[in-house]
């Protein structure tokens, strides 16, 4: 098969995963595990950007007491400064296409037949560079789209001032307050003459609201897309109480996210967030990473490849397995946390590292979080009369003991690599294929493919996913013979493993 020419060439049908694989989640046991896995309720997470965010960053006025409009005259938005940060925001947006083969690529392809056409999409997920592409690839696709910022902290100004720019109702900025957080959703559900039919979330926000407060609204959508675990977690939750009256696609779940995101991003990320923050040398360092997951995975295998020594804790057995015949020493925080340089969690549970544990640190050990939710370290126990903190870079906060011990706390324990360093493109790419793919497929399904329920991407898509994104790697699927095809019993267009297969 020649992946170059396919990526070219793929006409419509190519879209069209009509053969329904979809694993249907969940088994008590996933529940079980999500449960586990379920963070606070709303994102917390800050996310810096390398992008300029112009000097009324600094300003105090906010952007819903400033009316702005963009060039062609709309004032459909509120960001911070449009005029001053939509060029930069612009070229944010055009450096990330660069490293996103996958999601151009669905762009080129799907363009023409308009696949989105009539949809009518609110949004709300990080708003970055990368996120832009995927918004403006979903407007190319023919949907029309109201925006809303998942996480307070994380959006880049210039970014949401290039898409208001171009015309899309976006509500977001840094610094939101939480009622800020709640009115730019409103914005976008409830919007005049404007009825949403779809929703792709990140965290489950804007399902919630539109559930709560606009049951009617909520009605006429035909599908949610959602690709957090706390998000899916809540999706579950209200499958469970026979409360979700609409179909919705768990893309977390999926294989091109999870393996993906989870696995390379963090494996990128965590060693550039490390050093940004604080200049260190890896190697001979000592590291324990909580939880051996797909970030923990990705964080040991990296901090390993630096040279670090590095131990792993975990609750399962299986990962606890896993981590031993990869070579870590499996152990309980409280056996070394007195003798490590670095500690990272990332196990998606609140309160791996208590206070307990910090009181014993060696000075100068540096703590981060990798996981979805800013509980994992106990930062609270830090705000005590007898800790002083001192900030000695942004980010970077020095806790102090009474006898001068001091720990260097990174992001105040949220996700480290969104607040210290910036995030792969081509990562993102991926996940955001799968999200685009997975709002086509529950918008275009015909009625009763698809119950009120959550569902995993179906397979091929996951494949044709993962094959977007083989061109700009030079890589070169063999394919199979006939008689190879007959003897595994397989189609040879694929799917090529069963819903069961662990990747
Ligand atoms: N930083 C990022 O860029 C990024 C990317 C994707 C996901 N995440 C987040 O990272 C977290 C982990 O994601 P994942 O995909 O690896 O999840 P996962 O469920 O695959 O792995 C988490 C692991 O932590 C273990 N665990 C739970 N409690 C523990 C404890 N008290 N001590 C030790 N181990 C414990 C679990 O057994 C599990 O194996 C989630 O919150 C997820 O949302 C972060």
């Amino acid at each position: 098969m020649n992946i170059s020419k396919m990526a070219l060439e793929t006409p419509k049908s190519d879209l069209d995963f009509s053969d329904k694989q979809e694993a249907k989640q969940p088994s008590a046991l996933k529940m079980a595990s999500m449960t586990r896995r379920r963070s606070s309720a709303a994102s917390t997470c800050s996310y810096s950007s390398a992008c300029y965010t112009g000097s009324s960053d600094e300003d105090n006025v906010s952007p819903r007491e400033n009316r702005q409009r963009n060039s062609t005259g709309s004032s459909d938005f509120c960001v911070k400064n449009i005029n001053a940060q939509q060029a930069f925001g612009r070229r944010e947006i055009e450096i990330a296409e660069k490293e996103m083969p996958g999601i151009l690529a669905l762009r080129k392809r799907a363009s023409e037949d308009k696949p989105l056409k009539n949809a009518q999409i609110v949004g709300c997920t990080h708003i970055n560079a990368q996120t832009a592409v995927l918004i403006e690839t979903l407007v190319e696709l023919g949907a029309s789209v109201r925006w809303a910022a998942c996480n307070i902290y994380s959006t880049q100004n210039a970014v949401a001032a290039a898409l208001a720019e171009v015309g899309i109702p976006i509500f977001a900025w840094r610094g939101e307050t939480e009622e800020d957080f709640w009115w730019c959703l409103d914005k976008c559900v409830n919007s005049e003459n404007w009825h949403p039919n779809m929703i792709l979330d990140d965290g489950g926000d804007a399902t919630h609201l539109m559930w709560k407060k606009y049951p009617i609204i909520f009605k006429a959508i035909k599908g949610i897309v959602e690709e957090s675990v706390t998000g899916v977690h809540r999706l579950y939750q209200l499958v469970k109480t026979g409360k979700l009256t609409v179909p919705a696609i768990n893309v977390n779940d999926s294989v091109t996210k999870a393996r993906f995101d989870n696995f390379y991003n963090s494996k990128d990320s965590i060693l550039d967030s490390l050093k940004r923050s604080t200049d260190i040398m890896f190697a001979g360092k000592q590291v324990v990473v909580c939880g051996y997951g797909d970030v923990g995975k990705g964080c040991a295998q990296s901090l390993r490849g630096q040279g670090c020594i590095v131990y792993v804790t975990e609750i399962d057995p299986i990962c606890a397995l896993q981590a031993s015949m990869d070579g870590f020493r499996v152990v309980r925080l409280n056996e070394i946390v007195r003798q490590v340089d670095i500690v990272v969690t990332a196990t998606g549970n609140k309160n791996v590292v208590n206070r307990e544990h910090m009181d014993r640190m060696k000075s100068g050990c540096i703590v981060c979080n990798m996981g979805h939710s800013n509980s994992e370290i106990d930062v609270n126990s830090l705000h005590s009369a007898e800790l002083s903190w001192l900030r000695v870079r942004s980010q970077v906060d020095h806790v102090i003991w009474p006898d001068g011990r001091t720990i260097i706390l990174l992001a105040e324990g949220r996700l480290v690599n969104l607040a210290c360093s910036t995030v792969p493109s081509f990562v993102v790419s991926v996940t955001a294929a799968a999200q685009a793919l997975a709002l086509i497929e529950l918008f275009n399904a015909p009625v009763g493919r698809y119950k009120s329920d959550v569902y995993l991407l179906p397979k091929k898509m996951d494949e044709y996913v993962a094959s977007l994104h083989l061109p700009i790697l030079d890589a070169h699927l063999t394919e199979l013979t006939d008689e190879q095809a007959k003897y595994l019993g397989l189609n040879k267009a694929g799917p090529f493993k069963p819903n069961y297969y662990r990747y």
